[in-house]
């Protein structure tokens, strides 16, 4: 899978995403991110892709034609040449990581792993003029209710999310499976060695060898940590 980041700060992008699991999977060919920098794309000498807000108001915005060809670049390079034509190949995705989106999930996260490109825009100061998002923009998401400083977080978040669902990445084919929010349960709680640490015990269940009792445990644990943490996840909140 493809990620393009257009992005202010390209260098934040890379340094996430080339550690632990995401950069072993670009390492290996799983995964490209390719991080754009908008400024590069600006059209004056003093490489400016700002200016103020027309109506007045409190900080500065990300002007539309920086972005728009930083986006067109990503279609150039995916040979998409003309964006009306019907024989292209499929326009890819373009998500906007803004507080004003939809709540990100693992729903969206399984849905956008399906994405052979997935283009990211990452906005900062008071955000991007509307019209250039009118017409690349076609998924808004935030990753929750609180404002960040830009979106660079956001987008290594969902890009994080996503990878994990992409076929080889996770070297434990099976785990990716088996966690959180796959029937909307929190997980049980798990433990290594040694049996006992700090005068805590193993759950004794858990050393008998009997699947079907640990199975059962876990399932039970799992209920009781959700309705405790996440009540809103059994529609008890
Ligand atoms: Cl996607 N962007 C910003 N700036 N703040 C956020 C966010 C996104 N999601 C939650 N807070």
């Amino acid at each position: 899978m493809n990620f393009y980041i257009l992005t202010l700060f390209p260098e934040m992008i890379l340094h996430g995403l080339n550690t632990s699991i995401t950069g072993r999977a670009i390492e290996s060919g799983l995964l490209t991110v390719n991080a754009l920098n908008i400024r590069d794309f600006a059209d004056n000498k003093h490489m400016k892709v700002d200016d103020y807000t027309y109506g007045g108001g409190a900080g500065m915005l990300m002007q539309a034609e920086p972005v728009y060809k930083a986006y067109a670049s990503i279609l150039d390079k995916l040979s998409i040449t003309d964006r009306n034509s019907e024989k292209i190949e499929k326009m890819p995705r373009v998500v906007y990581l803004t507080p004003q989106g939809s709540t990100f999930t693992q729903r969206m996260a399984e849905d956008f792993s399906g994405e052979e490109d997935l283009i990211l825009l990452c906005g900062h100061y008071e955000g991007i003029d509307e019209r250039v998002l009118e017409e690349i923009v076609t998924d808004y998401v935030s990753i929750g209710d609180y404002v960040l400083t830009g979106g660079e977080l956001p987008a290594m978040v969902m890009v994080d999310a996503i990878s994990r669902l992409v076929p080889g990445v996770l070297s434990n084919g099976v785990s990716a499976e088996f966690e959180s929010f796959q029937d909307n349960l929190l997980e049980y709680p798990q433990y290594s060695r040694p049996e006992e640490w700090h005068g805590k015990k193993v759950p004794e269940v858990l050393l008998s060898g009997h699947h079907a009792n640990i199975e059962k445990w876990r399932h039970e644990q799992a209920v009781i940590r959700t309705r405790e943490r996440r009540p809103d996840l059994l529609g008890e909140s």
